[in-house]
């Protein structure tokens, strides 16, 4: 995804810039079922790419975590849409930010494989009102990284000659479209 450039006056000048938005929300019915996990992206993923959001989605113990990026109307547009949304309710931003790139800058939506550790960690976060955006996108970063080193090494084993059939790929890097 090509960064966003800020406008050609003021200070940063020509410099990159994104915004991203960090929020928690309470799941209404029961949505640490992986299916409507699945619908979630299924919606989000096609939108996202048309207005160039990419980032990140969890649910833990019935709260949703999700860190998106794009433009500042881009993401204003998707909060509009979110808050309306009867999926979940109590709806609070943790921060919004701007940055000079974006943290998941090669996938539309990913909803990676928690490890255990990784739950514990977000659910510790949870209990933490100061908690922001750095602490959470150093777990989510890491949840996100080994899934595709596990699906790397899957494709590898794919690869190899002597290799038995391999289980399908979990989730596959969308790269969002222009958008803006
Ligand atoms: C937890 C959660 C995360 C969502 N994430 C996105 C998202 O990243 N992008 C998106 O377009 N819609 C997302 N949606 C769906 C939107 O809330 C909304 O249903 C969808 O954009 C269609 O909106 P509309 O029917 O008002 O046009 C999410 C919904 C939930 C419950």
């Amino acid at each position: 995804m090509t960064d966003l450039v800020s406008p050609s006056s003021g200070p940063g000048r020509g410099e990159p810039v994104v915004h991203q938005l960090l929020y928690r929300s309470r799941s209404r019915n029961g949505a640490s079922s992986a299916l409507q996990m699945s619908d979630i992206l299924a919606e989000a993923r096609p939108a996202n790419q048309r207005e160039g959001i990419t980032g990140v989605l969890t649910v833990v113990n019935g709260t949703f975590i999700q860190l998106v990026e794009g433009t500042d109307a881009a993401l204003d547009r998707l909060m509009e849409r979110l808050l309306r949304d009867p999926r979940h309710s109590d709806l609070v931003v943790l921060e919004r930010r701007s940055a000079p790139v974006r943290m998941f800058g090669d996938w539309d939506m990913v909803s990676p494989r928690l490890a255990v550790s990784d739950v514990a960690l977000l659910d510790l976060l949870l209990d933490d009102p100061n908690a922001g955006m750095a602490a959470y996108a150093r777990i989510l970063i890491h949840a996100v990284a080994t899934q595709d080193r596990v699906l790397e090494g899957r494709r590898n084993s794919a690869d190899s000659p002597e290799s038995s059939p391999v289980a399908p790929r979990i989730t596959q890097p969308h790269r969002p479209g222009p958008g803006v």
